[in-house]
């Protein structure tokens, strides 16, 4: 795994859009796969003023993203769909039909996985992989567990995953408890793995991702495993390196 440590959150945001713009440019049809949150909405507001500037082009990307609520439509504003669209889509010239998420409305589980599983496999795989970090070390929502889960599943939300999210909602009661998720076996399959990690609540999180032993336990540790992983992280963020 290589760490690039970023100054802050801004300069962490610049780093890694620069990364997802490089990739863009030296292969303008690439498959990039994306994540929600608060991580990357600075890189996604860089990548978007670089299209504005003429930059960058974003007509032959297509897009996969790691995960949705069960039970939200794209219509809801607290959807992944919705973010995605207000982030990125809606701001960058990536054709509508260029961009997947899984269907958050579909409640046979079964069949979506199925569904999700393949849109990403005829994609014929993912280029550059984009992740954030939950306090529990999770990526996508591959939530601490005895097992790594290799596919597309569903996924029921931990109390502390329900507890960082409900910022975003009314109350902890609606935060949704289950989401569709890309396993690690997915995540996995991208040739490049980009992780952005910011402030210092994360910094337990990502010093165990990156030198704990690895363990479902703490999901994101497996990338130790992966060829190509660059983690762009903030100073708070990487402080371990300092203890
Ligand atoms: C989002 C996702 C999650 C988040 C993680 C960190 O698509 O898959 O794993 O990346 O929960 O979230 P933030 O960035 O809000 O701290």
């Amino acid at each position: 795994m290589r760490l690039v440590v970023a100054k802050d959150y801004d300069d962490m945001s610049r780093k890694a859009a620069n990364i997802i713009a490089a990739q863009i440019l030296l292969k303008p049809n690439s498959v990039l796969g994306l994540a929600t949150g608060s991580t990357p909405i600075g890189t996604y507001s860089q990548l978007v003023e670089k299209y504005q500037a003429g930059d960058l082009d974003f007509s032959q990307i297509t897009t996969v993203n790691l995960d949705e609520y069960r039970g939200l439509s794209p219509e809801d504003d607290q959807s992944y769909q919705y973010f995605m669209n207000y982030h990125l889509f809606s701001k960058v010239n990536l054709p509508s039909e260029n961009h997947f998420l899984p269907d958050g409305t579909n409640t046979n589980s079964e069949a979506e996985c199925e569904r999700y599983k393949n849109v990403i496999h005829s994609q014929g795989g993912v280029d550059l992989q984009l992740l954030g970090l939950g306090h529990n070390g999770h990526i996508g929502f591959n939530e601490p567990s005895d097992t790594f889960v290799k596919d597309v599943h569903l996924v029921d939300l931990t109390e502390r995953t329900i507890e960082a999210n409900k910022r975003f909602f009314a109350s902890a009661d609606d935060v949704p408890k289950q989401a569709y998720t890309m396993g690690i076996g997915t995540i996995f399959q991208a040739k490049t793995i980009l992780l952005v990690v910011s402030g210092a609540e994360k910094m337990e999180a990502l010093d165990k991702v990156m030198n704990g032993p690895i363990s479902p336990q703490v999901p994101g540790s497996i990338l130790q495993l992966h060829s190509n992983v660059i983690v762009v992280a903030d100073e708070a963020a990487a402080a371990w390196r300092l203890k």
